[in-house]
């Protein structure tokens, strides 16, 4: 794994431009999006580079790594809107080749089938991923299986308290969500990983110095060919 460190708007502005490399030397790229406030610089810099003429995601697939179980679409806690509202609405992406696992209705045969369905389009060249101050990354908490795809998984107690500061109350936080697995994730050919600020700082040790366990899920990455970390100070503050 590479480390890269530096303040959070030199880091999304550099995580950008990874994807507009990636996607102007391959226009129908297939793209792996996260949501969270951690990749909101990166998707205001490509918003900006699009409106600017510098790269076009009109042929370019999306695949987004979870949403919460019992929230639709039109939630505006739902995933599905945050990508809609942050990225989707602001730049030239053909919507119907974005894909984000449904959490209603039929969510579990459309998680079911989510990996076959990455791989129909040969797989995600770019994945990019912020991690749970546990250490999870997408919805993985720790214990996940390592070879885990596509699944159901049950919300740390932590995490629902992390996220509970974009509700109105914790107790709307639903506690299940559909994410992609570990597996499904290790199997992009280029991970970028964005963490910021203090709260991360004990993942980011346990990612860069700690063992590879699945008490640990970020941990996996580890064993990724082409993975690069990008920190603040804070969060890489514990590693030095
Ligand atoms: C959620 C998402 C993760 C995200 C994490 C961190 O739990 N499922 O994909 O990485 O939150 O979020 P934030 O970037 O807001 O700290």
């Amino acid at each position: 794994m590479k480390v890269i460190v530096g303040s959070e708007e030199k880091i999304s502005a550099l995580i950008a431009e990874e994807f507009i490399k990636q996607v102007n030397a391959k226009p129908n790229s297939v793209l792996g999006l996260a949501t969270g406030t951690s990749p909101l610089g990166v998707y205001a810099n490509l918003v900006k580079a699009n409106k600017e003429g510098r790269v076009s995601f009109k042929d370019v697939v999306t695949f987004n790594l979870d949403e919460y179980i019992g929230l639709d679409g039109t939630h505006n806690q739902s995933y599905r809107y945050f990508m809609n509202v942050n990225l989707f609405d602001h730049i030239d992406i053909d919507k119907s080749k974005t894909h984000v696992l449904k959490g209603v209705g039929d969510y579990l045969a459309y998680a079911n089938q989510y990996d076959a369905e990455i791989a129909s389009f040969g797989g995600i060249d770019l994945q990019i991923l912020g991690i749970g101050s546990d250490g999870h990354i997408a919805f993985n908490e720790p214990g996940t299986p390592f070879d885990s795809l596509t699944h159901v998984a049950e919300l740390a107690e932590s995490t629902i308290v992390d996220n509970s500061r974009l509700f109105n109350d914790i107790s709307e936080v639903p506690t299940k969500a559909v994410t992609m697995g570990l597996k499904s994730i290790m199997n992009a050919r280029k991970i970028v990983l964005i963490a910021t600020g203090i709260n991360k700082a004990k993942a980011i040790k346990n990612l860069l110095r700690g063992d590879k366990t699945e008490e640990v899920p970020c941990s996996i990455l580890q064993d990724h060919p082409d993975c690069t970390i990008y920190v603040d100070e804070a969060a890489y503050s514990l590693v030095k």
